[in-house]
């Protein structure tokens, strides 16, 4: 029989199944994927404490949802008139969430509140549409242009105080930075001048994750502050 503890741990992490699929999935899409497993059950309750506030019903959109490791966490915080749009690159991943919110019971009450949207984030168009970002874009897998671009559509589709929750591994950019070549260090220096002058100006919170593997941090940027007169 399972102690306690046991059924605790095995609770905790995604499901093997899950797991699974995300791994055959980072397999020759690693550039995009920039994960080795899905989030664990701790960083996506602490992305997710930027919802658990005070507040009207919001648009939420989840920019790379994978198998659903945070959709999963999203849709149990999930209130009355709130809605829920997931962007997903990657097909696979895309139909595979459809498939759990359609038929698990974490889903049963929200489902109608949720979509999810095959296609980048970069194609999805709007002007101050969402009330709130989560992210699981793997930042520091892509280039510096990229991720200035990336940065200018999350302020675009944001509407003024919206908060942008995402996370990074926990100093990945300084820990990989000795062990590459120069072509990489000059994408991870640009990479870190962007986003490192994003956090400096609109960070409003970050917390680090232990429990996850790798460990992370959870940031939260306001990117469109409300300017007081
Ligand atoms: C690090 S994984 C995170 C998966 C999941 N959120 C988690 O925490 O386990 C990054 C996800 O972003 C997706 N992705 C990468 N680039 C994207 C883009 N431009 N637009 C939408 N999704 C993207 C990948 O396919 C992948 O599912």
């Amino acid at each position: 029989m399972n102690s306690p503890l046991s059924k605790n741990k095995k609770a905790s992490w995604a499901p093997l199944k899950e797991t699974r699929s995300f791994i055959k999935e980072v397999v020759g899409r690693f550039s995009t994927t920039g994960a080795i497993l899905p989030s664990s059950k701790y960083l996506a309750r602490a992305i997710c404490a930027t919802l658990r506030v005070e507040r009207a019903p919001w648009n939420i959109l989840e920019v790379g949802p994978g198998t659903g490791a945070i959709t999963r966490e999203i849709a149990k915080v999930l209130r009355l008139g709130d809605t829920l749009t997931a962007i997903e690159i990657n097909e696979s991943f895309a139909e595979h969430l459809r498939h759990e919110i359609q038929t698990k019971k974490e889903y049963a009450k929200t489902k109608d509140q949720i979509q999810v949207l095959v296609g980048k984030l970069e194609d999805l168009g709007g002007n101050a549409v969402y009330d709130c970002i989560i992210s699981g874009l793997p930042m520091n897998n892509f280039e510096g242009e990229i991720v200035k671009h990336i940065f200018s559509v999350f302020r675009s589709l944001m509407k003024p105080g919206a908060p942008l929750s995402y996370y990074e591994y926990f100093a990945i950019r300084n820990l990989k930075y000795p062990f590459v070549p120069q072509t990489e260090k000059k994408r991870l220096r640009e990479v870190s001048e962007i986003v490192d002058e994003e956090i400096k100006k609109y960070q409003v919170r970050a917390r680090k994750v232990w429990m996850n593997v790798p460990p992370a941090v959870v940031r939260t940027l306001v990117l469109n502050p409300i300017l007081s007169k």
